[in-house]
Protein backbone atom coordinates (compact mmCIF):
# COMPACT_ATOMS: atom_id res chain seq x y z
CA UNK A 1 0.00 0.00 0.00
CA UNK A 2 1.57 3.57 0.71
CA UNK A 3 5.03 4.10 0.51
CA UNK A 4 6.96 7.06 2.09
CA UNK A 5 10.78 8.14 1.85
CA UNK A 6 13.09 10.98 2.62
CA UNK A 7 16.63 11.49 2.43
CA UNK A 8 18.81 14.12 3.79
CA UNK A 9 22.47 14.64 3.30
CA UNK A 10 24.65 16.25 0.54
CA UNK A 11 23.77 13.79 -2.69
CA UNK A 12 20.99 14.92 -5.20
CA UNK A 13 18.05 13.74 -2.73
CA UNK A 14 15.84 13.70 -6.11
CA UNK A 15 17.12 10.48 -7.69
CA UNK A 16 17.72 8.85 -4.34
CA UNK A 17 14.32 9.11 -3.67
CA UNK A 18 13.07 8.27 -7.65
CA UNK A 19 14.76 4.81 -6.89
CA UNK A 20 13.40 4.41 -3.21
CA UNK A 21 9.90 4.60 -4.28
CA UNK A 22 10.73 2.31 -7.56
CA UNK A 23 11.43 -0.06 -4.89
CA UNK A 24 8.24 0.51 -2.86
CA UNK A 25 6.32 -0.20 -6.40
CA UNK A 26 5.80 -3.80 -5.36
CA UNK A 27 3.58 -2.67 -2.57
CA UNK A 28 0.94 -1.00 -4.92
CA UNK A 29 0.38 2.08 -5.69
CA UNK A 30 -2.19 4.65 -7.96
CA UNK A 31 -0.14 7.76 -7.64
CA UNK A 32 3.34 9.47 -6.56
CA UNK A 33 4.91 12.27 -5.55
CA UNK A 34 8.19 13.69 -3.93
CA UNK A 35 8.76 17.30 -2.74
CA UNK A 36 12.37 18.54 -2.18
CA UNK A 37 13.97 21.67 -1.02
CA UNK A 38 17.19 23.51 -1.65
CA UNK A 39 18.13 26.74 -0.24
CA UNK A 40 14.41 27.09 1.72
CA UNK A 41 12.76 26.58 -1.87
CA UNK A 42 10.32 23.66 -1.94
CA UNK A 43 9.68 21.82 -5.41
CA UNK A 44 6.88 19.08 -5.89
CA UNK A 45 5.98 16.85 -8.65
CA UNK A 46 3.11 14.34 -8.25
CA UNK A 47 1.39 12.34 -11.00
CA UNK A 48 -1.34 10.09 -11.30
CA UNK A 49 0.44 6.93 -12.71
CA UNK A 50 3.60 5.07 -12.03
CA UNK A 51 6.97 6.04 -10.57
CA UNK A 52 8.42 5.96 -14.71
CA UNK A 53 5.43 9.06 -15.41
CA UNK A 54 6.86 10.78 -11.98
CA UNK A 55 10.45 10.47 -13.00
CA UNK A 56 9.71 12.11 -16.63
CA UNK A 57 7.50 14.77 -14.45
CA UNK A 58 10.52 15.21 -12.18
CA UNK A 59 12.26 18.78 -13.46
CA UNK A 60 16.27 17.47 -13.90
CA UNK A 61 17.18 20.81 -13.00
CA UNK A 62 16.09 20.63 -9.34
CA UNK A 63 19.03 20.01 -7.40
CA UNK A 64 18.05 19.51 -3.91
CA UNK A 65 19.79 18.26 -0.81
CA UNK A 66 16.61 17.22 1.50
CA UNK A 67 13.07 15.64 0.30
CA UNK A 68 10.50 13.44 0.95
CA UNK A 69 8.28 11.00 -1.42
CA UNK A 70 5.34 8.93 -1.32
CA UNK A 71 3.61 6.60 -3.35
CA UNK A 72 -0.13 6.69 -2.69
CA UNK A 73 -3.10 4.15 -2.37
CA UNK A 74 -6.71 5.79 -2.16
CA UNK A 75 -7.91 5.89 0.52
CA UNK A 76 -9.74 9.31 1.04
CA UNK A 77 -10.38 10.60 -2.24
CA UNK A 78 -9.70 8.91 -5.87
CA UNK A 79 -6.32 8.21 -7.46
CA UNK A 80 -5.49 11.78 -8.90
CA UNK A 81 -3.19 14.26 -9.12
CA UNK A 82 -4.37 16.34 -6.54
CA UNK A 83 -5.04 13.41 -3.81
CA UNK A 84 -1.58 12.56 -4.26
CA UNK A 85 0.77 13.08 -1.53
CA UNK A 86 2.65 15.09 -0.68
CA UNK A 87 0.41 17.78 0.45
CA UNK A 88 1.43 21.33 1.55
CA UNK A 89 -0.43 24.07 4.24
CA UNK A 90 -2.18 27.00 3.44
CA UNK A 91 0.50 29.63 3.24
CA UNK A 92 2.81 26.12 1.10
CA UNK A 93 5.49 26.24 4.57
CA UNK A 94 5.00 22.48 5.50
CA UNK A 95 4.90 19.77 2.93
CA UNK A 96 4.01 15.91 4.08
CA UNK A 97 3.00 12.22 2.97
CA UNK A 98 1.50 10.25 5.16
CA UNK A 99 0.64 6.29 5.58
CA UNK A 100 -2.26 5.16 7.00
CA UNK A 101 -5.83 6.65 7.95
CA UNK A 102 -6.57 9.59 10.01
CA UNK A 103 -9.79 8.18 11.91
CA UNK A 104 -10.34 11.27 13.20
CA UNK A 105 -9.65 13.72 10.17
CA UNK A 106 -13.58 15.41 9.98
CA UNK A 107 -13.34 16.17 13.73
CA UNK A 108 -10.35 17.92 13.49
CA UNK A 109 -11.18 19.62 10.73
CA UNK A 110 -13.86 21.06 12.13
CA UNK A 111 -12.57 22.09 15.21
CA UNK A 112 -9.10 23.69 13.99
CA UNK A 113 -9.41 24.46 10.27
CA UNK A 114 -12.43 26.51 10.23
CA UNK A 115 -11.55 28.51 6.96
CA UNK A 116 -8.87 26.91 5.50
CA UNK A 117 -10.04 26.05 2.06
CA UNK A 118 -9.11 22.21 1.80
CA UNK A 119 -7.29 21.37 -1.77
CA UNK A 120 -7.93 17.50 -1.76
CA UNK A 121 -10.35 15.26 -0.61
CA UNK A 122 -7.44 13.52 1.95
CA UNK A 123 -6.99 12.84 5.54
CA UNK A 124 -3.55 13.51 5.16
CA UNK A 125 -4.25 17.31 4.02
CA UNK A 126 -6.17 17.38 7.60
CA UNK A 127 -2.61 16.94 9.32
CA UNK A 128 -0.71 19.61 7.62
CA UNK A 129 -2.77 22.36 7.49
CA UNK A 130 -3.67 21.54 11.41
CA UNK A 131 0.16 21.42 12.04
CA UNK A 132 0.42 24.77 10.18
CA UNK A 133 -2.26 26.29 12.46
CA UNK A 134 -0.58 24.65 15.55
CA UNK A 135 2.26 26.49 14.77
CA UNK A 136 0.86 29.92 14.25
CA UNK A 137 -0.56 29.30 17.61
CA UNK A 138 2.72 28.19 19.14
CA UNK A 139 5.86 29.33 17.46
CA UNK A 140 7.82 26.06 17.48
CA UNK A 141 7.82 23.60 14.74
CA UNK A 142 8.94 20.57 16.88
CA UNK A 143 6.77 21.41 19.21
CA UNK A 144 3.70 21.77 17.14
CA UNK A 145 4.52 18.90 15.24
CA UNK A 146 4.41 16.59 18.45
CA UNK A 147 0.92 18.58 19.63
CA UNK A 148 -0.56 17.57 16.19
CA UNK A 149 0.52 14.47 16.26
CA UNK A 150 -1.16 14.11 19.99
CA UNK A 151 -4.31 15.02 18.46
CA UNK A 152 -4.56 12.41 15.72
CA UNK A 153 -6.42 9.22 15.99
CA UNK A 154 -6.20 6.19 13.89
CA UNK A 155 -2.75 5.14 12.02
CA UNK A 156 0.17 6.95 10.74
CA UNK A 157 3.95 7.05 9.22
CA UNK A 158 4.45 11.02 8.71
CA UNK A 159 6.92 13.10 6.95
CA UNK A 160 7.38 16.61 6.67
CA UNK A 161 9.42 19.20 5.47
CA UNK A 162 9.63 23.03 6.89
CA UNK A 163 10.41 25.34 3.86
CA UNK A 164 12.50 27.56 6.32
CA UNK A 165 14.21 24.98 7.51
CA UNK A 166 16.88 22.83 4.97
CA UNK A 167 18.05 21.04 7.85
CA UNK A 168 15.51 18.68 9.38
CA UNK A 169 13.13 16.17 8.46
CA UNK A 170 10.19 15.32 11.11
CA UNK A 171 9.20 11.83 11.35
CA UNK A 172 5.97 10.46 13.42
CA UNK A 173 4.44 6.91 13.50
CA UNK A 174 1.59 5.11 14.96
CA UNK A 175 0.60 1.13 13.75
CA UNK A 176 2.26 2.23 10.32
CA UNK A 177 5.32 0.85 9.95
CA UNK A 178 8.23 3.37 9.55
CA UNK A 179 12.25 3.11 9.74
CA UNK A 180 15.02 5.52 10.13
CA UNK A 181 18.13 4.87 7.91
CA UNK A 182 21.38 5.75 9.32
CA UNK A 183 24.52 6.73 6.44
CA UNK A 184 27.59 8.83 6.84
CA UNK A 185 26.79 12.33 6.35
CA UNK A 186 23.19 11.56 5.57
CA UNK A 187 20.31 10.03 6.98
CA UNK A 188 17.24 8.56 5.59
CA UNK A 189 13.72 7.45 6.82
CA UNK A 190 11.47 4.67 4.60
CA UNK A 191 8.25 2.72 5.52
CA UNK A 192 10.36 -0.64 4.28
CA UNK A 193 14.27 -1.07 4.45
CA UNK A 194 13.78 -2.35 1.02
CA UNK A 195 13.04 1.19 -0.36
CA UNK A 196 16.79 2.38 1.32
CA UNK A 197 18.76 -0.45 0.92
CA UNK A 198 20.36 1.18 -1.71
CA UNK A 199 21.84 3.82 0.27
CA UNK A 200 22.13 2.02 3.83
CA UNK A 201 21.80 -1.08 5.59
CA UNK A 202 21.92 0.62 9.02
CA UNK A 203 18.22 0.99 10.25
CA UNK A 204 16.69 2.50 13.77
CA UNK A 205 13.73 0.82 14.85
CA UNK A 206 10.73 3.06 15.50
CA UNK A 207 7.76 2.34 18.21
CA UNK A 208 4.56 4.09 17.93
CA UNK A 209 3.70 7.42 19.25
CA UNK A 210 7.56 8.45 18.56
CA UNK A 211 8.69 11.43 16.89
CA UNK A 212 11.81 12.32 15.23
CA UNK A 213 14.31 14.95 14.11
CA UNK A 214 16.02 13.74 11.45
CA UNK A 215 19.04 15.54 10.54
CA UNK A 216 22.00 15.64 8.30
CA UNK A 217 24.40 13.94 11.01
CA UNK A 218 22.50 13.60 13.62
CA UNK A 219 18.98 11.91 14.69
CA UNK A 220 17.12 12.11 17.62
CA UNK A 221 13.80 10.02 18.63
CA UNK A 222 11.75 11.63 21.18
CA UNK A 223 8.82 10.70 23.00
CA UNK A 224 5.37 12.60 22.40
CA UNK A 225 6.11 14.47 25.31
CA UNK A 226 9.90 15.33 24.28
CA UNK A 227 11.72 13.30 26.27
CA UNK A 228 14.87 12.06 24.02
CA UNK A 229 14.96 8.19 23.63
CA UNK A 230 18.06 6.20 22.87
CA UNK A 231 17.98 3.09 20.82
CA UNK A 232 20.40 0.59 19.20
CA UNK A 233 20.30 0.33 14.89
CA UNK A 234 20.36 -2.98 13.28
CA UNK A 235 21.35 -4.44 10.41
CA UNK A 236 19.04 -5.30 7.20
CA UNK A 237 19.40 -8.58 6.89
CA UNK A 238 18.23 -7.86 3.35
CA UNK A 239 20.71 -6.98 0.45
CA UNK A 240 19.84 -5.59 -2.60
CA UNK A 241 19.99 -8.73 -4.93
CA UNK A 242 17.56 -10.16 -2.45
CA UNK A 243 14.93 -7.65 -4.34
CA UNK A 244 16.27 -7.63 -7.82
CA UNK A 245 14.46 -10.09 -10.72
CA UNK A 246 18.22 -11.07 -12.20
CA UNK A 247 17.29 -12.91 -15.45
CA UNK A 248 13.66 -13.62 -14.81
CA UNK A 249 10.73 -11.81 -16.72
CA UNK A 250 8.91 -11.28 -13.09
CA UNK A 251 9.40 -11.56 -9.42
CA UNK A 252 6.17 -13.92 -9.41
CA UNK A 253 8.23 -16.62 -11.42
CA UNK A 254 11.51 -15.99 -9.92
CA UNK A 255 9.28 -16.15 -5.86
CA UNK A 256 7.83 -19.68 -7.58
CA UNK A 257 10.99 -21.31 -8.94
CA UNK A 258 12.57 -20.43 -5.06
CA UNK A 259 10.17 -22.49 -3.52
CA UNK A 260 12.19 -25.49 -3.17
CA UNK A 261 14.59 -23.80 -2.20
CA UNK A 262 12.69 -21.73 0.75
CA UNK A 263 11.35 -25.64 2.01
CA UNK A 264 15.19 -26.83 2.01
CA UNK A 265 16.20 -23.06 4.35
CA UNK A 266 12.87 -23.90 6.55
CA UNK A 267 13.96 -27.75 6.85
CA UNK A 268 17.08 -26.17 7.78
CA UNK A 269 16.26 -23.37 10.23
CA UNK A 270 13.49 -25.97 12.04
CA UNK A 271 16.11 -28.63 12.46
CA UNK A 272 18.87 -29.33 15.28
CA UNK A 273 22.08 -30.75 14.75
CA UNK A 274 20.07 -34.14 15.81
CA UNK A 275 17.89 -33.88 13.21
CA UNK A 276 15.16 -33.35 15.68
CA UNK A 277 13.12 -30.01 15.53
CA UNK A 278 14.11 -26.74 16.80
CA UNK A 279 11.33 -24.32 17.90
CA UNK A 280 11.02 -21.55 20.44
CA UNK A 281 10.16 -23.61 23.51
CA UNK A 282 8.21 -20.66 24.46
CA UNK A 283 6.23 -21.50 21.63
CA UNK A 284 6.23 -25.34 22.37
CA UNK A 285 5.16 -24.54 25.56
CA UNK A 286 2.18 -22.39 24.17
CA UNK A 287 0.69 -25.03 21.94
CA UNK A 288 0.89 -27.36 24.54
CA UNK A 289 -0.96 -25.01 27.38
CA UNK A 290 -3.64 -23.98 24.55
CA UNK A 291 -7.33 -26.07 24.32
CA UNK A 292 -7.83 -24.43 21.28
CA UNK A 293 -5.92 -22.42 18.12
CA UNK A 294 -7.62 -19.61 16.33
CA UNK A 295 -6.27 -18.74 13.28
CA UNK A 296 -6.28 -15.51 12.19
CA UNK A 297 -5.46 -14.42 8.77
CA UNK A 298 -6.49 -12.68 5.27
CA UNK A 299 -6.25 -13.64 1.42
CA UNK A 300 -3.41 -16.20 1.07
CA UNK A 301 -2.23 -16.46 4.41
CA UNK A 302 -6.26 -17.32 5.24
CA UNK A 303 -6.27 -20.42 2.55
CA UNK A 304 -2.85 -21.24 4.65
CA UNK A 305 -4.35 -21.30 7.63
CA UNK A 306 -7.27 -23.74 6.31
CA UNK A 307 -4.31 -26.24 5.42
CA UNK A 308 -2.69 -25.54 8.92
CA UNK A 309 -6.28 -26.68 10.90
CA UNK A 310 -5.28 -30.01 9.20
CA UNK A 311 -2.04 -30.33 10.17
CA UNK A 312 -3.12 -29.08 13.66
CA UNK A 313 -5.49 -31.37 14.11
CA UNK A 314 -4.38 -34.31 12.43
CA UNK A 315 -0.82 -34.38 14.04
CA UNK A 316 -0.89 -32.04 17.50
CA UNK A 317 -4.80 -33.17 17.98
CA UNK A 318 -6.02 -29.67 19.37
CA UNK A 319 -8.91 -27.90 17.81
CA UNK A 320 -8.53 -25.17 15.61
CA UNK A 321 -10.73 -22.33 14.37
CA UNK A 322 -9.78 -20.49 11.26
CA UNK A 323 -11.52 -16.96 10.59
CA UNK A 324 -10.81 -14.30 8.13
CA UNK A 325 -9.66 -11.73 10.26
CA UNK A 326 -11.88 -8.45 8.83
CA UNK A 327 -14.40 -10.28 10.01
CA UNK A 328 -13.43 -11.75 13.30
CA UNK A 329 -14.76 -8.85 15.69
CA UNK A 330 -18.46 -8.58 14.13
CA UNK A 331 -19.07 -12.62 15.10
CA UNK A 332 -16.25 -13.29 17.42
CA UNK A 333 -16.92 -17.13 18.53
CA UNK A 334 -17.28 -18.00 21.93
CA UNK A 335 -14.02 -18.39 23.41
CA UNK A 336 -12.19 -21.53 24.85
CA UNK A 337 -10.82 -21.51 28.73
CA UNK A 338 -7.25 -21.73 27.03
CA UNK A 339 -7.33 -20.29 23.99
CA UNK A 340 -4.36 -19.30 21.31
CA UNK A 341 -4.30 -16.70 18.65
CA UNK A 342 -2.44 -17.86 15.88
CA UNK A 343 -1.66 -14.59 13.48
CA UNK A 344 -0.57 -15.93 10.23
CA UNK A 345 0.64 -12.78 8.03
CA UNK A 346 3.50 -12.79 5.01
CA UNK A 347 4.44 -9.19 5.63
CA UNK A 348 3.17 -9.00 9.37
CA UNK A 349 1.62 -5.70 8.33
CA UNK A 350 -1.80 -6.12 7.53
CA UNK A 351 -4.25 -3.94 9.33
CA UNK A 352 -7.67 -6.61 9.68
CA UNK A 353 -5.14 -9.40 11.16
CA UNK A 354 -3.77 -6.40 13.76
CA UNK A 355 -6.99 -5.70 14.55
CA UNK A 356 -8.17 -8.56 15.88
CA UNK A 357 -4.44 -9.01 17.90
CA UNK A 358 -5.02 -5.72 19.99
CA UNK A 359 -8.53 -7.02 20.82
CA UNK A 360 -7.54 -10.38 21.72
CA UNK A 361 -4.64 -8.99 23.41
CA UNK A 362 -6.97 -6.38 25.17
CA UNK A 363 -8.68 -9.61 26.69
CA UNK A 364 -5.57 -11.00 27.81
CA UNK A 365 -4.86 -14.10 25.17
CA UNK A 366 -1.54 -15.66 23.99
CA UNK A 367 -0.94 -14.55 20.55
CA UNK A 368 2.06 -16.54 17.61
CA UNK A 369 2.58 -14.66 14.72
CA UNK A 370 3.59 -16.50 11.73
CA UNK A 371 5.27 -14.20 9.18
CA UNK A 372 8.30 -13.39 6.56
CA UNK A 373 9.12 -10.27 8.37
CA UNK A 374 10.10 -10.68 11.97
CA UNK A 375 10.28 -7.25 13.53
CA UNK A 376 7.15 -6.21 11.69
CA UNK A 377 4.19 -5.30 13.40
CA UNK A 378 2.23 -8.17 13.68
CA UNK A 379 5.33 -9.92 14.87
CA UNK A 380 6.27 -7.42 17.87
CA UNK A 381 2.98 -6.92 18.98
CA UNK A 382 2.51 -10.82 19.31
CA UNK A 383 3.67 -12.70 22.47
CA UNK A 384 6.05 -15.18 19.83
CA UNK A 385 6.64 -15.52 16.43
CA UNK A 386 7.69 -18.18 14.05
CA UNK A 387 9.84 -16.84 10.94
CA UNK A 388 8.86 -18.28 7.37
CA UNK A 389 12.29 -17.88 5.81
CA UNK A 390 11.07 -17.32 2.39
CA UNK A 391 13.05 -14.39 1.63
CA UNK A 392 11.29 -11.09 0.81
CA UNK A 393 8.33 -11.48 -1.58
CA UNK A 394 7.85 -8.88 -4.29
CA UNK A 395 5.35 -10.20 -6.27
CA UNK A 396 1.64 -8.87 -4.87
CA UNK A 397 0.28 -12.48 -5.48
CA UNK A 398 1.81 -14.14 -3.12
CA UNK A 399 3.53 -17.78 -3.89
CA UNK A 400 6.95 -18.73 -1.39
CA UNK A 401 5.34 -17.72 1.57
CA UNK A 402 2.26 -19.26 0.80
CA UNK A 403 4.04 -22.78 0.60
CA UNK A 404 6.34 -21.68 3.45
CA UNK A 405 3.54 -20.59 6.16
CA UNK A 406 1.94 -24.32 5.15
CA UNK A 407 5.38 -25.77 5.65
CA UNK A 408 5.86 -23.91 8.92
CA UNK A 409 2.18 -25.14 9.80
CA UNK A 410 3.33 -28.65 9.64
CA UNK A 411 6.43 -28.68 11.63
CA UNK A 412 4.58 -26.75 14.11
CA UNK A 413 1.89 -29.55 14.45
CA UNK A 414 4.58 -32.46 14.40
CA UNK A 415 6.18 -30.48 17.58
CA UNK A 416 3.32 -30.20 19.63
CA UNK A 417 2.57 -33.50 19.23
CA UNK A 418 5.89 -34.60 20.14
CA UNK A 419 5.63 -32.54 23.26
CA UNK A 420 2.42 -33.58 23.90
CA UNK A 421 3.96 -37.55 23.27
CA UNK A 422 1.50 -38.49 20.88
CA UNK A 423 2.91 -40.74 18.80
CA UNK A 424 3.10 -39.79 14.60
CA UNK A 425 4.69 -42.22 12.05
CA UNK A 426 5.60 -39.25 10.12
CA UNK A 427 9.09 -37.09 9.85
CA UNK A 428 8.16 -33.98 9.05
CA UNK A 429 11.97 -32.64 7.94
CA UNK A 430 11.80 -35.81 5.38
CA UNK A 431 8.85 -35.37 4.17
CA UNK A 432 9.18 -31.46 3.34
CA UNK A 433 12.75 -32.54 1.39
CA UNK A 434 10.73 -35.34 -0.75
CA UNK A 435 8.19 -32.05 -1.32
CA UNK A 436 10.80 -29.73 -2.25
CA UNK A 437 12.48 -32.26 -4.68
CA UNK A 438 8.67 -32.18 -6.08
CA UNK A 439 8.60 -28.70 -6.47
CA UNK A 440 11.62 -28.32 -8.55
CA UNK A 441 10.50 -31.36 -11.15
CA UNK A 442 7.37 -29.50 -11.91
CA UNK A 443 9.35 -25.84 -12.19
CA UNK A 444 11.41 -27.79 -14.98
CA UNK A 445 7.86 -28.29 -16.91
CA UNK A 446 6.76 -24.61 -17.09
CA UNK A 447 5.74 -25.15 -20.81
CA UNK A 448 3.02 -27.79 -19.78
CA UNK A 449 1.79 -25.02 -17.66
CA UNK A 450 2.15 -22.75 -20.49
CA UNK A 451 0.04 -24.95 -22.42
CA UNK A 452 -2.83 -25.55 -20.34
CA UNK A 453 -3.05 -21.93 -19.66
CA UNK A 454 -3.40 -21.32 -23.30
CA UNK A 455 -5.53 -24.17 -24.12
CA UNK A 456 -8.51 -23.35 -20.55
CA UNK A 457 -7.98 -19.59 -20.40
CA UNK A 458 -6.45 -17.97 -23.04
CA UNK A 459 -10.35 -16.53 -24.00
CA UNK A 460 -12.41 -17.42 -21.30
CA UNK A 461 -14.68 -15.15 -18.65
CA UNK A 462 -14.53 -17.06 -16.19
CA UNK A 463 -13.10 -20.44 -14.59
CA UNK A 464 -14.16 -22.75 -11.79
CA UNK A 465 -11.71 -24.91 -9.62
CA UNK A 466 -13.32 -27.87 -7.77
CA UNK A 467 -11.57 -29.90 -4.89
CA UNK A 468 -12.13 -32.33 -2.01
CA UNK A 469 -10.79 -32.46 1.44
CA UNK A 470 -8.20 -30.81 1.22
CA UNK A 471 -8.07 -30.38 -2.15
CA UNK A 472 -10.79 -27.74 -1.62
CA UNK A 473 -9.04 -25.66 -0.15
CA UNK A 474 -6.10 -26.08 -2.62
CA UNK A 475 -8.72 -24.83 -5.16
CA UNK A 476 -9.60 -21.37 -3.22
CA UNK A 477 -6.21 -20.46 -3.54
CA UNK A 478 -5.76 -21.08 -7.40
CA UNK A 479 -8.83 -19.35 -7.79
CA UNK A 480 -7.93 -16.56 -5.84
CA UNK A 481 -4.45 -16.31 -7.86
CA UNK A 482 -6.05 -16.87 -11.12
CA UNK A 483 -8.38 -13.69 -10.10
CA UNK A 484 -5.72 -11.43 -8.87
CA UNK A 485 -3.28 -11.45 -11.81
CA UNK A 486 -5.56 -12.38 -14.92
CA UNK A 487 -8.84 -11.21 -14.02
CA UNK A 488 -10.96 -13.75 -15.09
CA UNK A 489 -13.60 -14.68 -12.65
CA UNK A 490 -12.77 -17.25 -10.99
CA UNK A 491 -14.61 -19.47 -7.88
CA UNK A 492 -12.91 -22.55 -6.08
CA UNK A 493 -16.10 -24.93 -5.00
CA UNK A 494 -16.09 -27.95 -3.11
CA UNK A 495 -17.05 -30.74 -5.69
CA UNK A 496 -20.08 -31.79 -3.89
CA UNK A 497 -21.28 -28.52 -3.47
CA UNK A 498 -21.30 -27.76 -7.68
CA UNK A 499 -25.03 -30.01 -7.20
CA UNK A 500 -26.25 -27.50 -4.50
CA UNK A 501 -26.37 -24.42 -6.87
CA UNK A 502 -22.83 -23.94 -8.94
CA UNK A 503 -23.28 -25.97 -11.41
CA UNK A 504 -25.81 -24.13 -13.20
CA UNK A 505 -23.26 -21.82 -14.05
CA UNK A 506 -21.14 -24.19 -16.25
CA UNK A 507 -22.08 -23.89 -19.59
CA UNK A 508 -20.34 -24.79 -22.77
CA UNK A 509 -16.30 -24.27 -23.24
CA UNK A 510 -16.62 -23.55 -19.41
CA UNK A 511 -12.94 -24.29 -17.70
CA UNK A 512 -13.18 -26.69 -14.10
CA UNK A 513 -9.64 -26.93 -12.63
CA UNK A 514 -10.23 -29.77 -10.79
CA UNK A 515 -7.55 -31.17 -8.30
CA UNK A 516 -7.38 -34.78 -7.78
CA UNK A 517 -4.61 -35.61 -4.56
CA UNK A 518 -6.51 -37.27 -2.51
CA UNK A 519 -7.09 -41.14 -2.48
CA UNK A 520 -10.25 -41.29 -0.07
CA UNK A 521 -12.01 -39.25 -2.36
CA UNK A 522 -10.72 -39.47 -5.52
CA UNK A 523 -14.04 -41.65 -6.61
CA UNK A 524 -15.96 -38.73 -6.05
CA UNK A 525 -13.88 -35.82 -7.28
CA UNK A 526 -13.93 -37.79 -10.45
CA UNK A 527 -17.64 -38.09 -10.55
CA UNK A 528 -18.07 -34.30 -10.19
CA UNK A 529 -15.44 -33.87 -13.20
CA UNK A 530 -17.95 -36.15 -14.90
CA UNK A 531 -20.90 -34.10 -14.30
CA UNK A 532 -19.42 -30.68 -15.74
CA UNK A 533 -18.11 -32.42 -18.56
CA UNK A 534 -21.53 -33.67 -19.15
CA UNK A 535 -22.64 -29.73 -19.11
CA UNK A 536 -20.65 -28.83 -21.65
CA UNK A 537 -17.07 -27.98 -19.13
CA UNK A 538 -13.57 -28.15 -20.38
CA UNK A 539 -12.13 -30.27 -17.61
CA UNK A 540 -7.89 -29.79 -16.31
CA UNK A 541 -7.60 -32.91 -14.21
CA UNK A 542 -4.61 -32.18 -12.08
CA UNK A 543 -4.16 -35.23 -10.25
CA UNK A 544 -1.32 -36.91 -7.98
CA UNK A 545 0.97 -39.71 -9.38
CA UNK A 546 -0.96 -43.38 -8.08
CA UNK A 547 -4.66 -42.07 -8.66
CA UNK A 548 -4.03 -40.43 -12.16
CA UNK A 549 -6.28 -41.55 -14.74
CA UNK A 550 -6.06 -41.13 -18.43
CA UNK A 551 -6.72 -37.96 -20.21
CA UNK A 552 -5.47 -36.37 -16.92
CA UNK A 553 -4.20 -33.03 -17.86
CA UNK A 554 -1.21 -33.17 -15.40
CA UNK A 555 0.23 -35.43 -12.91
CA UNK A 556 1.86 -34.77 -10.07
CA UNK A 557 5.13 -36.49 -8.22
CA UNK A 558 3.96 -38.32 -5.60
CA UNK A 559 4.01 -36.87 -1.76
CA UNK A 560 2.98 -37.30 1.81
CA UNK A 561 -0.60 -37.17 1.03
CA UNK A 562 -1.14 -34.97 4.06
CA UNK A 563 1.65 -32.41 2.20
CA UNK A 564 0.11 -32.34 -1.48
CA UNK A 565 -1.69 -28.68 -1.07
CA UNK A 566 2.30 -27.56 -0.70
CA UNK A 567 2.90 -29.56 -4.15
CA UNK A 568 -0.49 -28.88 -5.65
CA UNK A 569 -0.52 -25.40 -5.79
CA UNK A 570 2.24 -25.13 -7.86
CA UNK A 571 0.64 -25.92 -11.24
CA UNK A 572 -2.06 -23.79 -9.93
CA UNK A 573 0.68 -20.59 -9.45
CA UNK A 574 2.12 -21.40 -13.13
CA UNK A 575 -1.26 -21.45 -14.93
CA UNK A 576 -2.43 -18.36 -13.73
CA UNK A 577 0.79 -16.75 -14.61
CA UNK A 578 1.22 -17.93 -17.61
CA UNK A 579 -2.84 -17.07 -17.99
CA UNK A 580 -2.34 -12.96 -16.79
CA UNK A 581 0.88 -13.19 -19.43
CA UNK A 582 -1.21 -14.34 -22.46
CA UNK A 583 -3.77 -11.39 -21.21
CA UNK A 584 -0.84 -8.60 -20.99
CA UNK A 585 -1.59 -8.21 -17.42
CA UNK A 586 0.85 -6.67 -15.12
CA UNK A 587 1.79 -9.87 -13.34
CA UNK A 588 3.79 -8.21 -10.48
CA UNK A 589 1.97 -5.53 -9.88
CA UNK A 590 -2.20 -6.40 -10.70
CA UNK A 591 -4.28 -3.46 -11.05
CA UNK A 592 -5.81 -2.23 -6.96
CA UNK A 593 -3.70 -4.66 -5.02
CA UNK A 594 -1.77 -4.28 -2.69
CA UNK A 595 1.47 -6.11 -1.56
CA UNK A 596 0.82 -4.96 2.12
CA UNK A 597 -2.52 -4.18 3.22
CA UNK A 598 -1.86 -1.57 5.80
CA UNK A 599 -5.75 -0.50 6.10
CA UNK A 600 -8.83 -1.72 7.57
C1 LIG B 1 -2.83 -12.84 -2.48
C2 LIG B 1 -2.25 -12.14 -1.36
C3 LIG B 1 -3.18 -11.59 -0.33
C4 LIG B 1 -2.52 -11.65 1.05
C5 LIG B 1 -3.40 -10.93 2.08
C6 LIG B 1 -2.82 -11.02 3.48
O1 LIG B 1 -1.85 -13.33 -3.33
O2 LIG B 1 -1.07 -12.00 -1.27
O3 LIG B 1 -4.40 -12.22 -0.34
O4 LIG B 1 -2.35 -12.98 1.42
O5 LIG B 1 -3.51 -9.58 1.73
O6 LIG B 1 -1.54 -10.51 3.52
P1 LIG B 1 -0.50 -10.96 4.63
O7 LIG B 1 -0.19 -12.39 4.42
O8 LIG B 1 0.68 -10.06 4.42
O9 LIG B 1 -1.18 -10.71 5.95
Amino acid sequence: MCGIVGYIGYDDSKEILLKGLEKLEYRGYDSAGIAVMSKEDVYISKVKGRIAQLREAVDGNVHATLGIGHTRWATHGPPSQENAHPHQSKSGRFSIVHNGVIENYLEVRDEYLSGIELKSQTDTEIVVQLIEVLYNEMNDVSAAFRKAVELLKGSYAIALIDAEDAETIYIAKNKSPLLVGLGDGFNVVASDSMAMLQVTDQYLELMDKETVLLRRERVEIQKLDGTVVEREPFTAELNESDIEKGTYPHFMLKEIDEQPLVLRRIIQEYQDENNEIKLDPDVRQAMKDCDRIYIIAAGTSYHAGLIGKQFLEKFAQIPVEVHVASEFSYNMPLLSEKPLFVYISQSGETADSRAVLVQTKELGHPALTITNVPGSTLSREADYTLHLHAGPEIAVASTKAYTAQMAVLAILGVDTANAKGIELDFDPMQELAIVANAMEAMADQKDVFEDLAREFLATTRNCFFIGRSIDYYVGIEGALKLKEISYIQAEGFAGGELKHGTIALIEEGTPVIALATQAGVNDSIRGNVQEVIARGANACVISMKGLDKSGDSFVLPQVHEILTPIVSVLPLQLISYYAALHRNCDVDKPRNLAKSVTVE
